[in-house]
């Protein structure tokens, strides 16, 4: 018999099929929520730290106690893995995702009989059907497509804390994919700059520098924080400024990043090539770079992924 998933609910561990969260929950309610999203290399969990204290930065800045200190979430967080350890045999990778809320609203404190506590779930989930949707993607790049719906400014919600009231991401995929059904959205600000992707952060490359926008009405990505560490190291310089569609019109290469898939090349933009509509060298010397780094050859584990997909299918 194969090894089932569990997942870590308010201290103890259950079945997927078993976790669940209250519908009087203020995550549901508000979309109250700060959540991570780690990924591992190697079945190791890439920046773990990094991960928690974003998370633990959330959670102070909507007052959230969650009744774990960080350490404890950490410890937490790797008793998971360990317990989940046995269904990523073969060595592959995975996901471990936290949500944590401040539970269900005092409002409804007569359904819960042991009182009110806060919600928090640590999940494990493979990569393989993600990443093995991408192995076109990492070959030819995506089409990045700027929808009408803005990114929320930080002013109003700080993307800053990585919160599931998110609705805007979801309408502007559906807009972006209304003109291409493989459109990975790319959201304008209030003052017509870039900000981000839809659960990625965004770089250019212009006359052999890096430019990303700068880290205002965005979410400050741990993979972007890594690119930016291995473009010092290979001595690229690097900038963070205002960009507006033009730059990425006039821009040489782009790419997204992302804890799942690390580095995209980016080679279409509102419907025209960038540069010459491949991956650019600069892009692919990162990606080689990254590859080095975390010792995982990123698009050879999504060719994996996706013949194992094939192969259950
Ligand atoms: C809105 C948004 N921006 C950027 C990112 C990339 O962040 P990270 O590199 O920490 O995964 C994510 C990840 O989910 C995201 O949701």
């Amino acid at each position: 018999m194969t090894a089932q998933r569990t997942v870590y609910v308010n201290g103890t561990f259950v079945a997927e099929s078993e976790a669940g969260v209250s519908i009087f929950d203020s995550a549901l309610m508000f979309g109250d929520v700060v959540f991570e999203t780690i990924r591992t290399f190697n079945g190791q969990p890439f920046r773990l730290r990094d991960h928690i204290e974003r998370l633990y930065i959330g959670l102070r800045t909507l007052e959230i106690d969650c009744g774990l200190t960080a350490a404890e979430m950490e410890a937490a967080t790797l008793q998971t893995i360990e317990r989940n350890q046995l269904c990523f045999a073969d060595g592959l990778d995975f996901q471990i995702v936290h949500n944590v809320s401040r539970g269900p609203l005092a409002f409804y404190h007569s359904v819960f009989a042991d009182g009110l506590q806060p919600t928090v779930t640590i999940n494990c989930w493979p990569l393989t059907w993600h990443l093995a949707a991408l192995v076109d993607a990492y070959v030819s790049g995506v089409h990045a497509v700027i929808p009408s719906q803005r990114a929320v400014p930080a002013r109003l919600i700080d993307p800053k804390i990585k919160n599931r009231s998110r609705i805007y991401y979801q309408i502007a995929n559906l807009q972006a994919h209304k003109v291409d059904p493989q459109a990975w959205a790319l959201l304008l600000d209030e003052d017509g700059f870039l900000t981000e992707g839809t659960g990625s952060n965004f770089f250019l490359v212009k006359e052999n520098r890096l430019l990303t926008p700068e880290p205002r009405n965005i979410l400050r990505g741990i993979t972007r924080q890594a690119v930016l560490e291995l473009a010092e190291r290979l001595e690229l310089p690097c900038q963070e400024c205002n960009l507006e569609p033009y730059d990425v019109m006039t821009a040489d290469e782009a790419f997204f990043t992302s804890t799942p898939f690390s580095i995209m090349p980016a080679t279409r933009f509102n419907g025209h090539a960038i540069n010459t509509g491949a991956p650019g060298p600069l892009t692919l010397r990162l990606m080689a770079a990254w590859n080095q780094m975390v010792e995982v050859d990123m698009v050879a584990q999504a060719r994996a992924y996706a013949e194992m997909v094939a192969v259950n299918s």
